[in-house]
């Protein structure tokens, strides 16, 4: 399905945090392997909408995502993070000041398929693909890479911020101890068909009988 090419911002995103989101849309969904391209995410929603409902697989090419950057696109009407981590980004998810903070360290609640139960919650540690719906009551969380002067809360590294009710999650989708959300963020289905298409919807094989409908919470 052919798009057009821009950056876009998010709809209640900071000014700090908007420059680090593209809106990205996929050039096919259902009929996944033509080459993506890029489009604002609300010329995304209306084309796609139908099929996107229907649950078809949607591939992005990853090699368009720069270090630090994050995009969003849409699977089955929910916001997807694909954001590209840094190795200061990995090193802060190993961290164990980071670990002694969050509520499931080691993602033991079912929120994720079993090929992302690991430390960096992903197939790629430089890839993190996550459901972008907080756990609360399912605002969409603000994407902060790193901790700096427009973070909105103190004492913390960045990640994913739910500014309804303050929750905070690391950049593994992590949940801090103490906040409103009780579960990590969701790894949606996912797998790389190749080096730079990943594939949302559709299970990594060795996960075919994995069900994104049994994960505990949205
Ligand atoms: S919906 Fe995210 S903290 Fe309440």
């Amino acid at each position: 399905m052919a798009s057009t090419a821009s950056s876009a911002t998010a709809g209640h995103a900071p000014a700090g945090t908007r420059r680090d989101f593209l809106f990205i849309a996929t050039a096919t969904v259902g009929a996944v392997g033509a080459a993506a391209t890029l489009v604002p995410l609300v010329d995304q929603m209306n084309p796609d909408a139908s099929t996107l409902a229907a649950g078809g697989p949607v591939d992005l090419d990853v090699s368009k995502i720069d270090e630090g950057q994050q995009v969003m696109i849409r699977w089955r009407q929910r916001p997807i993070f694909v954001f590209r981590r840094s190795k200061q980004t990995l090193d802060a998810l190993q961290s164990k000041q980071m670990i002694g903070q969050l509520a499931d360290p080691n993602s033991e609640a079912l929120q994720q398929p079993p090929y992302a139960t690991n430390w960096h919650r992903s197939l790629k540690p430089e890839f993190g693909v996550l459901v972008g719906i907080c756990t609360h009551l399912g605002c969409i969380p603000l994407f902060y890479p790193n901790s700096s002067a427009t973070t909105p809360v103190t004492n913390w590294p960045g990640g994913y911020f739910c500014p309804c009710h303050g929750s905070k999650y690391d950049p593994a989708g992590r949940v801090f101890s103490g906040v409103p959300a009780p579960y990590n963020l969701p790894v949606p289905p996912y797998r790389f068909v190749n080096d730079k298409t990943l594939r949302v919807g559709e299970n990594d094989a060795s996960a075919a009988a994995w069900n994104f409908d049994s994960i505990r919470q949205l």
